[in-house]
């Protein structure tokens, strides 16, 4: 049995090796290939052989000469390129803009404000009703020279209920209204009775090269370990709420050992909420000894958790703020220190 890991292991590390393409980052350090395929070396995956393992998915557990092996290995992020490479083989920025309760011309001037300063990540919803202005911008962004769409990675979801009872429409509608081409991500917003199905509709979505990654949001331990054995591709990524005062640190590692990338939501607390926590002594004292805002070390302290960050705003000196993230980085001691924060206190219901 060890031996079948083994060699399926080996044979999987080869075939992502010969199919990965080649990754280029500018002397800015700026990503320009995010939407292509992973480009592992060999030397990179042989560094990467310790951390990973080698485990059967779904009814594959019979483990029966043949059966199909999955690898899994812990998403690293790469501050130098601001991205991770997802199971997908995707490449994915690791910050980002949210766009919730942006509509109209102020969701067009941050979304375009994001992408003229570095932003290379939008996450959207078919529920937050701005596909359309978030695909105008891109495009218009595209026509002004700012970015190519291969530069850029667009996250959207589909809701529970109707879009999920009737798959093919509500994600080809996303796909109309973000009038992009692909979708870099598509996502179930929340768990559902019609989850499963929605979700394999988006694996014939992936196969017909109309999206380039799946995932879910909203997702926890019991949601996902009943999940992954009904489905055939892993999910790339999760998004769930995560901030201070709600750390879920019992989720993202159970999230994290599987290979899936983690995404927060309500980064800052969440509208309502951010006051509070900008205004924490203790995340203020680490701003100050930095010269960075609040908003910013809070981000940075979910870079160097793993976790994938997209605060929203439609206030551009706040959008440039929250892609500048780089240019400190937390000690030890400061990530304990806000870790030591966690209250596990939700700030919306899902
Ligand atoms: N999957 C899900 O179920 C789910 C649920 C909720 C959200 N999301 C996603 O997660 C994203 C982030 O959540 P969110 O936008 O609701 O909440 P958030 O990012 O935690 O907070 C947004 C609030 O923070 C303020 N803000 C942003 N940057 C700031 C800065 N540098 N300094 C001071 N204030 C700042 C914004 O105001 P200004 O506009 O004035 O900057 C806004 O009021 C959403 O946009 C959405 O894409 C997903």
């Amino acid at each position: 049995m060890k031996k079948i890991l083994s060699l399926a292991l080996i044979l999987s590390l080869l075939f992502a090796v010969t199919a990965c393409g080649q990754t280029e980052a500018d002397d800015s350090g700026e990503n320009k290939t995010v939407g292509h395929k992973e480009a592992s070396t060999m030397e990179e995956m042989t560094e990467n052989i310790e951390e990973t393992e080698s485990v059967l998915v779904g009814e594959n557990e019979s483990s029966m000469p043949g059966t199909e092996v999955k690898t899994i290995m812990k998403r690293e992020f790469n501050f130098e390129t601001k991205t991770v490479t997802l199971n997908s083989g995707y490449e994915m920025p690791i910050n980002g803009l949210g766009t919730y309760s942006l509509h109209g011309d102020e969701c067009i001037n941050a979304v375009k404000t994001a992408l003229s300063n570095g932003g290379r990540l939008i996450d959207t919803a078919s529920a937050y009703s701005n596909e359309a202005e978030i695909g105008q911008a891109i495009r218009e962004a595209i026509d002004e020279g700012i970015i190519q769409r291969e530069d850029i990675f667009v996250i959207t979801k589909i809701y529970p209920g109707s879009e999920m009872e009737n798959p093919e429409q509500s994600i080809q509608a996303c796909l109309n209204r973000l009038d992009i081409g692909y979708v870099d991500m598509m996502l179930l917003h929340h768990p559902d009775r019609n989850d499963v199905s929605a979700y394999k509709v988006m694996e014939q979505f992936v196969e017909d090269g109309k999206i380039r990654s799946i995932g879910l949001s909203n997702w926890y331990v019991e949601e996902l370990t009943e999940l992954l054995p009904q489905v055939d591709i892993v999910p790339a990524l999760v998004q769930n709420e995560i901030h201070p005062y709600y750390q879920e640190n019992d989720v993202i590692p159970f999230i994290q050992d599987l290979g899936i990338v983690v995404q927060g939501w309500y980064p800052l607390g969440g509208r309502g909420h951010t006051g509070e926590l900008l205004g924490d002594p203790v995340i203020s004292a680490i701003a100050e000894a930095h010269g960075a805002s609040s908003a910013q070390v809070i981000l940075r302290w979910n870079l160097q958790k793993g976790v994938v960050v997209i605060p929203g705003s439609g206030n551009p000196d706040h959008i440039r703020e929250n892609m500048e993230l780089y240019h400190f980085s937390l000690t030890e001691d400061e990530m304990d220190q806000i870790n030591a924060l966690d209250r596990g206190e939700k700030h919306d219901w899902y």
